[in-house]
Protein backbone atom coordinates (compact mmCIF):
# COMPACT_ATOMS: atom_id res chain seq x y z
CA UNK A 1 0.00 0.00 0.00
CA UNK A 2 1.34 3.83 -0.94
CA UNK A 3 1.83 6.14 1.87
CA UNK A 4 -0.71 8.30 0.57
CA UNK A 5 -2.90 5.13 0.49
CA UNK A 6 -2.11 4.68 4.11
CA UNK A 7 -3.10 8.44 4.88
CA UNK A 8 -6.33 8.19 3.34
CA UNK A 9 -6.95 4.59 5.72
CA UNK A 10 -5.94 6.32 9.03
CA UNK A 11 -7.95 9.30 7.59
CA UNK A 12 -10.95 7.60 7.21
CA UNK A 13 -10.71 5.48 10.20
CA UNK A 14 -10.04 7.75 12.83
CA UNK A 15 -12.97 9.83 11.49
CA UNK A 16 -15.92 6.91 12.12
CA UNK A 17 -17.98 7.34 15.31
CA UNK A 18 -19.66 3.61 16.25
CA UNK A 19 -22.33 4.00 18.87
CA UNK A 20 -25.70 2.62 19.94
CA UNK A 21 -28.41 4.42 22.54
CA UNK A 22 -29.26 2.25 25.18
CA UNK A 23 -32.36 3.51 28.01
CA UNK A 24 -35.03 2.31 29.77
CA UNK A 25 -38.05 2.17 27.73
CA UNK A 26 -39.62 5.68 27.42
CA UNK A 27 -36.61 7.71 29.06
CA UNK A 28 -36.90 9.22 24.92
CA UNK A 29 -34.07 6.70 23.10
CA UNK A 30 -36.70 7.31 20.02
CA UNK A 31 -36.84 10.82 20.54
CA UNK A 32 -32.92 11.73 20.77
CA UNK A 33 -32.16 8.88 17.75
CA UNK A 34 -34.67 11.50 16.15
CA UNK A 35 -33.12 14.75 16.95
CA UNK A 36 -29.74 13.51 16.48
CA UNK A 37 -30.33 12.56 12.57
CA UNK A 38 -31.86 15.81 12.38
CA UNK A 39 -28.61 17.74 14.29
CA UNK A 40 -26.95 15.23 12.21
CA UNK A 41 -28.59 16.56 8.84
CA UNK A 42 -29.66 12.93 8.27
CA UNK A 43 -33.51 13.39 8.31
CA UNK A 44 -35.07 16.63 7.15
CA UNK A 45 -37.82 16.73 9.83
CA UNK A 46 -38.27 15.58 13.32
CA UNK A 47 -40.65 13.18 13.51
CA UNK A 48 -40.29 11.11 10.11
CA UNK A 49 -37.82 8.51 12.07
CA UNK A 50 -41.53 7.92 13.74
CA UNK A 51 -44.32 7.75 11.41
CA UNK A 52 -46.84 10.29 12.50
CA UNK A 53 -49.58 9.09 14.93
CA UNK A 54 -47.90 6.01 15.32
CA UNK A 55 -45.95 6.13 18.45
CA UNK A 56 -42.52 4.00 19.53
CA UNK A 57 -42.23 3.03 16.41
CA UNK A 58 -38.98 4.31 14.20
CA UNK A 59 -39.06 4.27 10.60
CA UNK A 60 -36.39 1.35 11.35
CA UNK A 61 -39.07 -0.78 12.69
CA UNK A 62 -40.56 -3.15 9.61
CA UNK A 63 -41.99 -6.15 10.86
CA UNK A 64 -45.61 -6.60 11.19
CA UNK A 65 -45.73 -8.00 15.03
CA UNK A 66 -43.91 -4.69 15.69
CA UNK A 67 -46.58 -2.34 14.20
CA UNK A 68 -49.45 -4.52 15.77
CA UNK A 69 -47.47 -4.04 19.23
CA UNK A 70 -45.59 -0.87 18.80
CA UNK A 71 -42.65 -2.32 20.38
CA UNK A 72 -39.07 -2.33 18.30
CA UNK A 73 -37.78 -5.39 17.38
CA UNK A 74 -35.04 -5.70 15.19
CA UNK A 75 -32.09 -3.97 15.41
CA UNK A 76 -31.05 -1.26 12.48
CA UNK A 77 -28.43 0.91 11.65
CA UNK A 78 -28.14 4.54 10.62
CA UNK A 79 -25.54 6.54 8.97
CA UNK A 80 -24.86 10.10 8.96
CA UNK A 81 -21.81 12.32 8.41
CA UNK A 82 -21.75 15.56 10.93
CA UNK A 83 -19.32 17.94 11.16
CA UNK A 84 -16.55 15.98 9.20
CA UNK A 85 -17.26 12.31 11.18
CA UNK A 86 -19.03 9.33 9.56
CA UNK A 87 -21.51 8.55 12.22
CA UNK A 88 -22.77 4.69 12.32
CA UNK A 89 -25.86 4.30 14.90
CA UNK A 90 -26.71 1.16 15.77
CA UNK A 91 -30.14 1.25 16.69
CA UNK A 92 -30.91 -1.85 19.58
CA UNK A 93 -34.13 -3.62 20.05
CA UNK A 94 -36.66 -1.74 22.14
CA UNK A 95 -37.64 -4.93 23.88
CA UNK A 96 -36.09 -6.70 26.37
CA UNK A 97 -37.05 -10.08 25.09
CA UNK A 98 -34.51 -9.29 22.74
CA UNK A 99 -31.86 -8.88 25.14
CA UNK A 100 -29.54 -11.28 23.23
CA UNK A 101 -29.67 -9.20 19.82
CA UNK A 102 -28.91 -6.36 21.91
CA UNK A 103 -25.95 -7.90 23.31
CA UNK A 104 -24.75 -8.58 19.70
CA UNK A 105 -25.14 -5.26 18.57
CA UNK A 106 -23.40 -3.90 21.60
CA UNK A 107 -20.21 -5.71 20.67
CA UNK A 108 -19.92 -4.14 17.30
CA UNK A 109 -20.11 -0.23 18.54
CA UNK A 110 -17.16 1.97 20.16
CA UNK A 111 -19.40 3.96 22.86
CA UNK A 112 -22.71 4.10 23.93
CA UNK A 113 -24.65 6.75 25.03
CA UNK A 114 -26.64 5.74 27.87
CA UNK A 115 -30.30 7.94 28.27
CA UNK A 116 -31.75 8.62 31.69
CA UNK A 117 -35.04 10.50 32.63
CA UNK A 118 -34.36 13.51 34.68
CA UNK A 119 -37.32 12.58 36.97
CA UNK A 120 -37.00 8.33 36.85
CA UNK A 121 -33.03 8.63 37.26
CA UNK A 122 -31.19 4.87 36.69
CA UNK A 123 -34.14 2.32 35.62
CA UNK A 124 -33.74 -1.34 35.54
CA UNK A 125 -33.03 -1.86 31.80
CA UNK A 126 -30.61 1.12 32.02
CA UNK A 127 -28.75 -0.70 34.37
CA UNK A 128 -28.92 -4.21 32.93
CA UNK A 129 -27.75 -2.64 29.70
CA UNK A 130 -24.91 -0.25 31.53
CA UNK A 131 -23.66 -4.07 32.79
CA UNK A 132 -23.97 -5.36 29.40
CA UNK A 133 -21.40 -2.30 28.47
CA UNK A 134 -19.21 -2.55 31.00
CA UNK A 135 -18.37 -6.21 30.18
CA UNK A 136 -16.80 -4.91 27.04
CA UNK A 137 -15.81 -1.87 29.01
CA UNK A 138 -17.45 0.42 26.23
CA UNK A 139 -16.83 3.96 26.85
CA UNK A 140 -20.54 5.59 27.78
CA UNK A 141 -22.19 8.94 26.97
CA UNK A 142 -24.86 10.03 29.41
CA UNK A 143 -27.55 12.21 28.04
CA UNK A 144 -30.35 13.02 31.36
CA UNK A 145 -33.27 13.63 29.24
CA UNK A 146 -36.25 15.47 29.86
CA UNK A 147 -35.29 18.30 31.64
CA UNK A 148 -38.08 20.60 30.60
CA UNK A 149 -40.30 18.61 33.33
CA UNK A 150 -39.99 18.14 36.86
CA UNK A 151 -36.86 16.38 37.73
CA UNK A 152 -33.93 15.34 40.21
CA UNK A 153 -31.61 17.67 41.11
CA UNK A 154 -28.75 17.27 38.82
CA UNK A 155 -26.56 16.60 41.75
CA UNK A 156 -28.88 13.39 43.11
CA UNK A 157 -28.51 12.14 39.34
CA UNK A 158 -25.08 12.57 38.69
CA UNK A 159 -24.62 11.04 42.25
CA UNK A 160 -27.14 7.90 41.50
CA UNK A 161 -25.27 7.00 38.06
CA UNK A 162 -21.80 7.10 40.41
CA UNK A 163 -23.42 4.86 43.15
CA UNK A 164 -25.56 2.62 41.75
CA UNK A 165 -23.51 1.80 38.42
CA UNK A 166 -19.80 2.38 40.33
CA UNK A 167 -19.27 5.09 37.30
CA UNK A 168 -17.11 8.06 37.53
CA UNK A 169 -19.30 11.22 36.68
CA UNK A 170 -18.53 14.64 35.00
CA UNK A 171 -20.70 17.61 34.38
CA UNK A 172 -20.37 18.23 30.56
CA UNK A 173 -23.14 20.17 30.21
CA UNK A 174 -24.90 22.37 32.83
CA UNK A 175 -28.51 23.00 32.86
CA UNK A 176 -29.98 26.32 33.03
CA UNK A 177 -33.18 26.61 34.73
CA UNK A 178 -35.72 23.90 35.30
CA UNK A 179 -38.92 22.29 34.14
CA UNK A 180 -40.75 25.07 32.49
CA UNK A 181 -38.32 27.49 32.40
CA UNK A 182 -35.42 24.91 31.57
CA UNK A 183 -33.99 27.10 28.51
CA UNK A 184 -30.52 25.94 27.80
CA UNK A 185 -27.28 24.46 28.64
CA UNK A 186 -23.93 25.96 29.80
CA UNK A 187 -21.22 23.38 27.56
CA UNK A 188 -18.04 22.69 29.82
CA UNK A 189 -16.10 22.05 27.46
CA UNK A 190 -16.49 24.96 25.04
CA UNK A 191 -17.29 27.20 27.73
CA UNK A 192 -20.37 28.19 25.81
CA UNK A 193 -24.03 28.92 26.97
CA UNK A 194 -26.65 27.94 24.44
CA UNK A 195 -29.70 29.20 25.14
CA UNK A 196 -33.03 28.13 23.46
CA UNK A 197 -35.35 30.65 21.55
CA UNK A 198 -33.74 33.26 24.30
CA UNK A 199 -32.73 36.81 22.33
CA UNK A 200 -31.73 38.52 25.98
CA UNK A 201 -30.83 37.54 29.65
CA UNK A 202 -29.77 39.72 31.58
CA UNK A 203 -26.29 38.94 33.85
CA UNK A 204 -28.85 39.00 37.44
CA UNK A 205 -31.61 36.20 35.86
CA UNK A 206 -31.70 33.84 38.42
CA UNK A 207 -31.44 30.63 36.11
CA UNK A 208 -27.72 32.14 35.32
CA UNK A 209 -26.91 32.69 38.88
CA UNK A 210 -28.52 29.19 40.27
CA UNK A 211 -26.24 27.92 36.92
CA UNK A 212 -23.00 29.43 37.70
CA UNK A 213 -22.96 28.59 41.90
CA UNK A 214 -24.39 24.98 41.02
CA UNK A 215 -21.33 24.68 38.18
CA UNK A 216 -18.55 25.89 41.03
CA UNK A 217 -20.07 23.19 43.06
CA UNK A 218 -19.81 20.69 40.78
CA UNK A 219 -16.37 21.22 39.26
CA UNK A 220 -14.98 21.12 43.45
CA UNK A 221 -16.76 18.08 43.74
CA UNK A 222 -16.28 15.80 40.68
CA UNK A 223 -13.34 15.40 38.56
CA UNK A 224 -12.35 17.00 35.37
CA UNK A 225 -13.08 15.15 31.91
CA UNK A 226 -10.38 12.44 31.60
CA UNK A 227 -9.89 10.52 28.21
CA UNK A 228 -8.07 7.96 29.21
CA UNK A 229 -10.38 6.92 32.53
CA UNK A 230 -13.71 7.88 29.52
CA UNK A 231 -11.77 5.35 27.06
CA UNK A 232 -11.65 2.71 29.55
CA UNK A 233 -15.67 3.00 30.46
CA UNK A 234 -14.30 4.59 34.15
CA UNK A 235 -16.07 7.94 33.74
CA UNK A 236 -19.00 9.31 31.88
CA UNK A 237 -19.75 12.75 30.69
CA UNK A 238 -22.97 13.51 31.46
CA UNK A 239 -25.02 15.86 29.38
CA UNK A 240 -28.57 17.68 30.74
CA UNK A 241 -30.83 18.32 27.77
CA UNK A 242 -34.41 17.67 26.85
CA UNK A 243 -34.54 15.40 23.78
CA UNK A 244 -37.82 16.62 22.59
CA UNK A 245 -36.83 20.45 22.80
CA UNK A 246 -33.59 19.49 21.48
CA UNK A 247 -31.54 20.94 23.88
CA UNK A 248 -28.20 19.85 24.67
CA UNK A 249 -28.38 17.39 21.54
CA UNK A 250 -25.76 19.40 19.41
CA UNK A 251 -23.39 19.58 22.48
CA UNK A 252 -23.47 15.46 23.06
CA UNK A 253 -23.03 14.89 19.07
CA UNK A 254 -20.10 17.92 19.12
CA UNK A 255 -18.54 15.81 22.10
CA UNK A 256 -18.94 12.40 19.96
CA UNK A 257 -16.67 14.40 17.45
CA UNK A 258 -14.25 15.41 19.99
CA UNK A 259 -13.61 12.58 21.71
CA UNK A 260 -15.71 9.69 19.78
CA UNK A 261 -14.24 7.61 20.45
CA UNK A 262 -12.86 6.18 16.67
CA UNK A 263 -12.73 2.05 15.95
CA UNK A 264 -11.53 0.38 18.83
CA UNK A 265 -8.81 -2.55 18.77
CA UNK A 266 -10.74 -6.03 19.11
CA UNK A 267 -9.20 -9.43 20.16
CA UNK A 268 -8.94 -12.63 18.48
CA UNK A 269 -8.25 -16.08 19.65
CA UNK A 270 -4.75 -15.49 18.62
CA UNK A 271 -4.06 -11.65 18.66
CA UNK A 272 -5.26 -7.98 19.01
CA UNK A 273 -6.70 -6.64 16.23
CA UNK A 274 -5.82 -2.59 15.36
CA UNK A 275 -8.38 -0.86 13.66
CA UNK A 276 -6.08 0.95 11.34
CA UNK A 277 -4.43 -2.38 10.05
CA UNK A 278 -4.43 -2.46 6.27
CA UNK A 279 -5.53 -5.50 6.10
CA UNK A 280 -9.85 -6.21 6.07
CA UNK A 281 -11.21 -8.01 8.98
CA UNK A 282 -14.93 -8.18 9.93
CA UNK A 283 -17.41 -9.96 11.94
CA UNK A 284 -20.57 -10.71 11.46
CA UNK A 285 -22.94 -10.16 14.34
CA UNK A 286 -26.36 -10.60 13.56
CA UNK A 287 -28.34 -11.66 10.38
CA UNK A 288 -31.67 -10.80 9.40
CA UNK A 289 -33.52 -12.83 6.86
CA UNK A 290 -36.60 -11.51 4.67
CA UNK A 291 -35.99 -7.64 5.66
CA UNK A 292 -37.82 -6.78 2.12
CA UNK A 293 -41.05 -8.42 1.51
CA UNK A 294 -40.71 -8.70 -2.18
CA UNK A 295 -37.25 -10.26 -2.40
CA UNK A 296 -36.03 -13.55 -0.27
CA UNK A 297 -33.36 -12.02 1.15
CA UNK A 298 -30.55 -12.98 4.15
CA UNK A 299 -28.46 -10.24 5.49
CA UNK A 300 -24.92 -10.64 7.44
CA UNK A 301 -24.56 -7.26 9.58
CA UNK A 302 -20.76 -7.48 9.54
CA UNK A 303 -18.57 -4.56 11.54
CA UNK A 304 -15.37 -3.49 9.90
CA UNK A 305 -13.06 -4.19 12.30
CA UNK A 306 -9.56 -2.84 10.77
CA UNK A 307 -8.92 -2.10 6.85
CA UNK A 308 -11.28 -0.92 4.44
CA UNK A 309 -13.25 -3.36 2.24
CA UNK A 310 -13.64 -2.78 -1.66
CA UNK A 311 -17.03 -4.15 -3.57
CA UNK A 312 -15.69 -7.32 -5.29
CA UNK A 313 -13.34 -8.05 -2.78
CA UNK A 314 -12.39 -11.82 -1.99
CA UNK A 315 -13.22 -12.33 1.52
CA UNK A 316 -12.23 -15.74 3.58
CA UNK A 317 -14.71 -17.01 6.29
CA UNK A 318 -12.31 -18.29 8.64
CA UNK A 319 -14.42 -21.04 10.20
CA UNK A 320 -15.12 -22.71 6.76
CA UNK A 321 -12.08 -21.69 5.41
CA UNK A 322 -14.03 -21.18 2.14
CA UNK A 323 -13.94 -17.63 -0.14
CA UNK A 324 -16.30 -15.98 -1.18
CA UNK A 325 -16.37 -12.71 -3.40
CA UNK A 326 -18.63 -9.65 -1.89
CA UNK A 327 -20.39 -8.30 -4.73
CA UNK A 328 -23.22 -6.10 -3.26
CA UNK A 329 -22.31 -4.84 0.12
CA UNK A 330 -25.06 -2.50 1.10
CA UNK A 331 -24.86 0.18 3.80
CA UNK A 332 -28.45 0.83 5.63
CA UNK A 333 -30.08 3.97 6.46
CA UNK A 334 -33.17 2.38 8.55
CA UNK A 335 -35.45 0.85 5.55
CA UNK A 336 -33.49 2.57 2.61
CA UNK A 337 -29.98 0.39 1.54
CA UNK A 338 -27.20 1.40 -1.02
CA UNK A 339 -24.60 -0.60 -2.73
CA UNK A 340 -21.74 0.24 -0.50
CA UNK A 341 -18.77 0.81 -3.04
CA UNK A 342 -15.87 0.89 -0.30
CA UNK A 343 -16.70 0.81 4.24
CA UNK A 344 -13.81 1.81 6.46
CA UNK A 345 -13.00 0.22 9.76
CA UNK A 346 -15.95 0.79 12.28
CA UNK A 347 -18.58 0.68 9.55
CA UNK A 348 -21.05 -1.94 9.35
CA UNK A 349 -22.22 -3.43 5.75
CA UNK A 350 -25.44 -5.65 5.07
CA UNK A 351 -23.67 -8.99 2.76
CA UNK A 352 -26.46 -10.88 1.22
CA UNK A 353 -25.99 -14.11 1.28
CA UNK A 354 -27.61 -17.52 1.45
CA UNK A 355 -27.14 -19.02 4.44
CA UNK A 356 -23.25 -19.40 4.57
CA UNK A 357 -23.17 -16.75 7.26
CA UNK A 358 -23.08 -17.29 10.80
CA UNK A 359 -23.29 -14.47 13.55
CA UNK A 360 -19.85 -14.81 14.93
CA UNK A 361 -17.68 -15.18 11.58
CA UNK A 362 -15.33 -13.84 11.16
CA UNK A 363 -14.06 -12.18 7.65
CA UNK A 364 -10.59 -11.75 6.60
CA UNK A 365 -8.50 -11.06 3.10
CA UNK A 366 -6.77 -14.39 4.53
CA UNK A 367 -5.65 -14.29 7.96
CA UNK A 368 -6.73 -17.18 9.74
CA UNK A 369 -8.03 -15.44 12.98
CA UNK A 370 -11.42 -15.60 14.60
CA UNK A 371 -13.00 -12.54 16.63
CA UNK A 372 -13.69 -13.08 20.03
CA UNK A 373 -16.98 -11.97 22.19
CA UNK A 374 -20.55 -12.57 20.73
CA UNK A 375 -22.03 -15.01 22.80
CA UNK A 376 -24.96 -17.01 23.16
CA UNK A 377 -26.98 -16.90 26.99
CA UNK A 378 -28.84 -19.60 28.35
CA UNK A 379 -32.00 -19.57 27.33
CA UNK A 380 -34.58 -19.06 30.34
CA UNK A 381 -37.88 -20.70 28.22
CA UNK A 382 -37.69 -24.15 26.23
CA UNK A 383 -40.23 -25.10 24.20
CA UNK A 384 -41.24 -28.23 22.00
CA UNK A 385 -42.47 -27.21 18.50
CA UNK A 386 -45.85 -28.32 17.89
CA UNK A 387 -46.26 -29.24 13.89
CA UNK A 388 -50.15 -29.74 13.15
CA UNK A 389 -49.50 -30.63 9.26
CA UNK A 390 -47.12 -33.33 8.93
CA UNK A 391 -46.54 -32.68 5.66
CA UNK A 392 -44.75 -29.78 6.22
CA UNK A 393 -41.64 -31.43 8.43
CA UNK A 394 -38.94 -30.96 6.41
CA UNK A 395 -39.86 -27.25 5.32
CA UNK A 396 -40.29 -26.70 9.31
CA UNK A 397 -36.74 -28.37 10.14
CA UNK A 398 -35.03 -26.06 7.02
CA UNK A 399 -36.60 -23.11 8.52
CA UNK A 400 -36.34 -23.29 12.09
CA UNK A 401 -32.21 -23.69 11.22
CA UNK A 402 -32.79 -20.72 9.07
CA UNK A 403 -34.30 -18.65 11.89
CA UNK A 404 -32.32 -20.01 14.72
CA UNK A 405 -29.07 -19.09 12.71
CA UNK A 406 -30.40 -15.53 12.67
CA UNK A 407 -30.69 -15.72 16.30
CA UNK A 408 -34.71 -15.28 16.79
CA UNK A 409 -34.19 -18.18 18.76
CA UNK A 410 -32.31 -21.07 19.96
CA UNK A 411 -32.39 -24.85 19.04
CA UNK A 412 -31.75 -27.82 20.14
CA UNK A 413 -32.21 -31.39 18.93
CA UNK A 414 -32.54 -33.85 21.84
CA UNK A 415 -30.26 -36.99 21.36
CA UNK A 416 -33.27 -39.07 22.06
CA UNK A 417 -34.76 -37.91 18.35
CA UNK A 418 -37.98 -36.59 20.23
CA UNK A 419 -38.65 -33.07 18.47
CA UNK A 420 -37.03 -30.00 18.36
CA UNK A 421 -36.94 -27.94 21.48
CA UNK A 422 -36.84 -23.82 21.08
CA UNK A 423 -35.31 -21.88 23.83
CA UNK A 424 -35.49 -18.03 24.39
CA UNK A 425 -34.50 -15.63 26.69
CA UNK A 426 -37.76 -13.65 26.47
CA UNK A 427 -41.45 -15.26 25.69
CA UNK A 428 -41.71 -12.59 22.76
CA UNK A 429 -39.59 -14.22 20.73
CA UNK A 430 -41.52 -17.61 20.41
CA UNK A 431 -44.71 -15.14 19.18
CA UNK A 432 -41.63 -13.55 16.77
CA UNK A 433 -41.02 -17.10 15.64
CA UNK A 434 -44.76 -18.42 15.39
CA UNK A 435 -45.31 -15.18 13.14
CA UNK A 436 -42.38 -15.87 10.84
CA UNK A 437 -42.69 -18.81 10.43
CA UNK A 438 -46.16 -18.61 9.32
CA UNK A 439 -45.61 -15.36 7.36
CA UNK A 440 -42.77 -16.15 5.56
CA UNK A 441 -42.67 -19.73 5.30
CA UNK A 442 -46.24 -20.49 5.28
CA UNK A 443 -46.00 -23.06 8.45
CA UNK A 444 -48.16 -23.14 11.21
CA UNK A 445 -46.55 -24.20 14.51
CA UNK A 446 -48.08 -24.55 18.36
CA UNK A 447 -45.76 -24.91 21.10
CA UNK A 448 -45.80 -27.29 24.00
CA UNK A 449 -44.39 -27.06 27.24
CA UNK A 450 -41.14 -29.24 28.53
CA UNK A 451 -40.14 -30.26 32.03
CA UNK A 452 -37.18 -28.67 31.28
CA UNK A 453 -36.27 -25.04 32.19
CA UNK A 454 -32.49 -24.68 32.36
CA UNK A 455 -30.17 -25.26 29.82
CA UNK A 456 -26.44 -25.39 29.99
CA UNK A 457 -23.65 -26.22 27.63
CA UNK A 458 -21.03 -28.99 28.83
CA UNK A 459 -17.43 -29.46 28.83
CA UNK A 460 -14.98 -31.61 30.70
CA UNK A 461 -12.76 -34.45 29.20
CA UNK A 462 -14.12 -36.56 26.63
CA UNK A 463 -14.65 -39.87 28.16
CA UNK A 464 -16.58 -37.99 31.15
CA UNK A 465 -18.85 -36.00 28.75
CA UNK A 466 -19.36 -39.38 26.93
CA UNK A 467 -20.61 -40.98 30.51
CA UNK A 468 -22.36 -38.28 31.53
CA UNK A 469 -24.39 -37.87 27.88
CA UNK A 470 -25.11 -41.59 28.34
CA UNK A 471 -26.66 -41.46 31.66
CA UNK A 472 -28.73 -38.37 30.87
CA UNK A 473 -29.55 -39.24 27.33
CA UNK A 474 -33.05 -38.17 27.38
CA UNK A 475 -31.90 -33.98 28.90
CA UNK A 476 -28.61 -33.90 26.65
CA UNK A 477 -29.85 -32.06 23.03
CA UNK A 478 -26.73 -30.94 20.30
CA UNK A 479 -27.40 -26.91 19.88
CA UNK A 480 -27.22 -25.84 16.15
CA UNK A 481 -23.50 -26.35 15.58
CA UNK A 482 -23.84 -29.18 17.33
CA UNK A 483 -22.16 -28.65 21.18
CA UNK A 484 -23.91 -30.71 23.45
CA UNK A 485 -26.36 -28.99 26.14
CA UNK A 486 -27.61 -30.28 28.96
CA UNK A 487 -31.33 -29.67 30.04
CA UNK A 488 -32.68 -29.60 33.29
CA UNK A 489 -35.97 -29.21 35.29
CA UNK A 490 -35.02 -26.40 38.05
CA UNK A 491 -31.97 -24.90 39.68
CA UNK A 492 -32.07 -27.17 42.33
CA UNK A 493 -31.42 -30.18 40.03
CA UNK A 494 -28.49 -28.46 38.31
CA UNK A 495 -26.95 -27.85 41.51
CA UNK A 496 -27.43 -31.77 42.38
CA UNK A 497 -26.31 -32.51 39.29
CA UNK A 498 -23.06 -29.74 39.39
CA UNK A 499 -22.27 -31.94 42.67
CA UNK A 500 -22.67 -35.42 41.39
CA UNK A 501 -20.51 -34.27 38.37
CA UNK A 502 -17.65 -32.40 39.37
CA UNK A 503 -15.65 -33.29 35.90
CA UNK A 504 -18.07 -31.64 33.60
CA UNK A 505 -18.17 -28.16 33.32
CA UNK A 506 -21.86 -26.54 32.77
CA UNK A 507 -21.82 -23.02 30.96
CA UNK A 508 -24.56 -20.47 30.61
CA UNK A 509 -23.33 -18.51 28.30
CA UNK A 510 -21.13 -19.75 25.03
CA UNK A 511 -18.85 -17.43 22.83
CA UNK A 512 -20.10 -18.05 19.19
CA UNK A 513 -17.33 -18.99 16.80
CA UNK A 514 -15.88 -21.37 19.73
CA UNK A 515 -16.66 -24.65 19.74
CA UNK A 516 -16.40 -25.77 23.46
CA UNK A 517 -13.98 -28.53 23.82
P1 LIG B 1 -38.25 5.45 24.14
O1 LIG B 1 -37.87 5.36 22.69
O2 LIG B 1 -37.06 5.49 25.05
O3 LIG B 1 -39.26 4.47 24.58
O4 LIG B 1 -38.93 6.90 24.39
P2 LIG B 1 -39.60 7.92 23.38
O5 LIG B 1 -38.58 8.69 22.64
O6 LIG B 1 -40.65 7.24 22.60
O7 LIG B 1 -40.22 8.92 24.44
C1 LIG B 1 -41.15 8.50 25.41
C2 LIG B 1 -42.07 9.66 25.74
O8 LIG B 1 -41.30 10.71 26.33
C3 LIG B 1 -42.75 10.27 24.54
O9 LIG B 1 -43.99 10.77 24.96
C4 LIG B 1 -41.86 11.43 24.19
O10 LIG B 1 -42.50 12.45 23.47
C5 LIG B 1 -41.46 11.89 25.56
N1 LIG B 1 -40.17 12.62 25.57
C6 LIG B 1 -39.01 12.25 24.99
N2 LIG B 1 -38.07 13.18 25.21
C7 LIG B 1 -38.64 14.15 25.95
C8 LIG B 1 -38.17 15.38 26.49
O11 LIG B 1 -37.03 15.78 26.34
N3 LIG B 1 -39.07 16.10 27.22
C9 LIG B 1 -40.35 15.69 27.42
N4 LIG B 1 -41.15 16.46 28.15
N5 LIG B 1 -40.82 14.55 26.91
C10 LIG B 1 -39.99 13.80 26.18
P3 LIG B 1 -45.35 10.05 24.67
O12 LIG B 1 -46.43 10.89 25.23
O13 LIG B 1 -45.27 8.63 25.12
O14 LIG B 1 -45.38 10.02 23.10
P4 LIG B 1 -45.69 11.22 22.07
O15 LIG B 1 -47.15 11.35 22.04
O16 LIG B 1 -44.99 12.44 22.57
O17 LIG B 1 -45.10 10.70 20.79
Amino acid sequence: MTQTADLELDKEITRRRTFAIISHPDAGKTTLTERILRVGGAIQLAGSVRAKGERRRTRSDWMTIERDRGISVVSSMMTFEYRGCVFNLLDTPGHEDFSEDTYRTLTAVDSAVMVIDAAKGIEDRTRKLFEICRLRDIPIVTFINKMDREAQDPFALLDEIADSLALDTTPATWPVGRASTFIGVYNLFQEMLTLNNVTTLTKEDNRLVQMEEELELAKMALPPFDRASFDAGHLTPVFFGSAMKEIGVTELLDALVAFGPSPRALETETRIVQAHEPAMTALVFKIQANMDPHHRDRIAFARICSGKLSRGMKLKQTRTGKTFTVHTPQFFFAQDRHLAEEAFAGDVVGIPNHGTLRIGDTLTEGEDICFVGVPHFAPEILRRVRLDDAMKAKKLRQALVELAEEGIVQLFHPQDGSSPIVGVVGSLQLDVLQVRLQTEYGVTIGFDSTPFSLARWITGPREKIEAFTLANRSAIADDLVGDPVFLTTSSFMMKRTEEQNPDVHFHDIKQIGTTIV
